[in-house]
């Protein structure tokens, strides 16, 4: 079965002190209080990612990740940071392709392809975003943008790597908006990625593919988009700031 996962977008939030002290907030209600087999990821700045790496030692239920990586292996980037490099301070995640960075990095599918491959080749797992944007989904061309990021990103890999990703719809519209998609939209969306993924890997990895949902997931959406069929979890933004309400969220599972 499939794995149940909930997490955390910190963006460009918490300077270091601030970073961890959330984070310890996490690791404690974690371990007290979710039971189930879900997993829940934190997505940090670089500068905290290895003392949360530390931090997590010990508990399976919290993994860590970092928000983007380089594309080349290593070399003249001034700024970059590179996959090797996040992997070598004990992440076992990377979000690619968020809207975020499509937007204001200029960020294409024919990049975020190379990226995905970079951060395979050294023991990433991306969570590869998907999503259109208000326009789109108003000209009714939503499928062909979750079809074509879909077929530029990621499609490329082969059955072996394509295992280790983690997808992520992020309709643009609902993020940081508090506009949520209702969860027969949401639903709508995944039922559409599974059955693409299935046409081009078949139906087993299709069914074994984590699917999450991201865009103003709060504690009190996160039960119906979760109860979906083919809604595994959520990326988190705002609600992740907060231990309460991000716990709440990965408690969703339990
Ligand atoms: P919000 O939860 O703040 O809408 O952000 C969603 C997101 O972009 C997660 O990657």
């Amino acid at each position: 079965m499939r794995k149940k996962i909930v997490a955390g977008n910190w963006k460009m939030n918490m300077d270091y002190n601030e970073g961890l002290s959330l984070f310890s907030e996490v690791i404690n209600m974690v371990k007290d209080e979710v039971t189930g087999s879900q997993q829940a990821v934190v997505c940090s700045p670089f500068i905290h990612l290895h003392s949360l790496a530390q931090m997590a030692k010990g508990y399976h239920k919290v993994v860590i990740g970092a928000q983007n990586a380089h594309q080349a292996e290593s070399g003249a980037y001034t700024g970059e940071t590179s996959a090797k490099m996040i992997h070598s301070v004990g992440a076992e995640y990377v979000i690619l392709g968020h809207s975020e960075r499509r937007q204001y990095f200029g960020e294409t599918n024919e990049l975020l392809a190379r990226k995905t491959d970079t951060a395979l080749k050294h023991g990433l797992k991306p969570i590869f975003c998907i999503g259109e944007t208000l326009t789109e989904r108003e000209s009714d061309q939503h499928f062909d943008i979750i079809k074509t990021q879909l077929t530029e990103g990621v499609f490329h890999l082969s059955e072996a790597h394509f295992e280790h990703i983690v997808l992520a719809y992020e309709p643009v519209w609902a993020i940081g908006t508090g506009k949520t998609a209702t969860s027969q939209q949401a639903q709508e969306i995944h039922a559409f990625i599974r059955i693409e993924i299935a046409a081009k890997y078949g139906q087993e990895i299709a069914a074994n593919t984590t699917i999450l949902y991201g865009g103003s997931c709060t504690p009190k959406n996160a039960p119906e988009l979760f109860a979906q069929p083919d809604i595994d979890g959520g990326l988190i933004g705002g609600a992740s700031l907060k231990s309460r309400d991000f716990v709440d969220i990965v408690k969703v599972f339990n």
